[in-house]
């Protein structure tokens, strides 16, 4: 596929309104994008875990308008109007018309709540924007009339893409791939695909608990944060080893070998890190809790011979990977060692979930 397929052929039917509705998980990257070239291409493969319980729900209603010089469209959070999301639309928008130009011939009204707190430090950009980008499918769908399901689907991929890069893995449970990987032939550079391969039972039902450490506004935006790997002194050898990291892992997903999971997962989060530490300028995202909730899931699984290890996106949360068979023993080490280390001691419980879905 190239972007060329997605540019459709003129619209042979016409819809005066209505409304669509999509919900939409959040992800969790185990391979890490991180660094991308122009036009949302990712600078590595990258494969993450979709989460079931946090995300994002969004009703597009849509008019048609006169005059077709201008995007048009409100935003709403929870009921209130957010004129502050406006300016991210827009540059969505701007990015995806070519490839969805009735955008231009309706105005529309984006009403959005997410079922974790906006202020919580979790990113909404990747469910909201794969929510966004299944509603303008959908209604893509009506204009054209039949479309297959797995077109629909990578398309609605490809432009959460061009919205927010990690929302393109945002559409499938319950583990997804994006970015061209030598071994995966089905992955693109342009979409998410569903991780093909075996993947073992003790997968199934994996936990999440997303320790929220720093609920503040994001230090570095992820458009920062990827640029900073241009001229990075490390960023090919970087690049190199994401290839190797997901290669690893469907030997992984294959067995269930989780200690080498565990390695993987954790040296993953902590490169992340130390391309930020690293680049010029240098971030440190890290807070101290971060660091005692690391070390103290160390000695725990030092300790107990547990499975449970940790991931870090961008930022200072933690999210706590184990299997479910592990749920009430580590339950309890989160509950009594790690919430101290949480803002106003809140964290969120989730797992690996099934992906998106339309309301209907
Ligand atoms: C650290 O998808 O937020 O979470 O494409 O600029 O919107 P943009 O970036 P974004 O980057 C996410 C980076 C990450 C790792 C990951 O999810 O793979």
């Amino acid at each position: 596929m190239t972007e060329q397929d997605f540019i459709p052929k003129p619209y042979s039917k016409t819809i005066e309104k209505g409304s669509v509705t999509w919900e939409s998980p959040s992800n969790i990257a185990l391979v890490k994008y991180w660094g991308k070239k122009e036009s949302q291409i990712p600078a590595n493969p990258s494969v993450s875990f979709t989460l079931n319980d946090c995300k994002t729900t969004t009703t597009l209603s849509f008019s048609k308008k006169k005059s077709e010089d201008a995007f048009s469209f409100d935003v709403y959070l929870d009921g209130e109007k957010k004129d502050g999301f406006k300016p991210k639309i827009e540059t969505f928008f701007k990015r995806i018309e070519q490839y969805v130009p009735f955008v231009k011939g309706y105005h529309f009204k984006i009403e959005t709540s997410n079922t974790f707190p906006h202020s919580s430090g979790i990113a909404s950009s990747a469910s909201g924007m794969s929510a966004l980008a299944l509603c303008l499918t959908s209604i893509e769908r009506g204009l054209t009339g039949d479309v297959d399901d797995k077109y629909f689907t990578q398309k609605a991929s490809f432009l959460a893409r061009l919205g927010s890069g990690s929302a393109c893995r945002s559409l499938e449970g319950d583990l997804v791939v994006w970015g061209q990987h030598h071994e995966i032939k089905e992955s693109s550079d342009l979409f998410g695909v569903k991780y093909p391969f075996e993947v073992h039972e003790k997968f199934k039902n994996y936990q999440d608990t997303i320790l929220l450490v720093d609920k503040g506004e994001k230090q570095v935006s992820s458009t920062v944060g990827h640029n900073l790997m241009h001229n990075h002194p490390f960023a090919q050898e970087r690049f190199k080893q994401a290839h190797i990291n997901l290669s690893a892992l469907i030997k992984v997903f294959k067995e269930g070998d989780l200690d080498e999971f565990i390695n993987i997962v954790e040296s993953e989060a902590l490169t992340l890190h130390a391309m930020m530490m690293t680049s010029m300028p240098y971030f440190i995202l890290m807070k101290p809790n971060t660091l005692e909730i690391i070390n103290k899931i160390w000695v725990f699984r030092q300790e107990t011979g547990s499975k449970i290890c940790f991931t870090l996106d961008a930022g200072a949360n933690v999210h706590v990977l184990y299997p479910q068979r592990e749920c009430e023993q580590v339950g309890e080490f989160i509950k009594n060692e790690l919430v101290a280390h949480c803002q106003n001691g809140q964290y969120i419980c989730d797992q690996i979930g099934f992906g998106a879905k339309e309301i209907v």
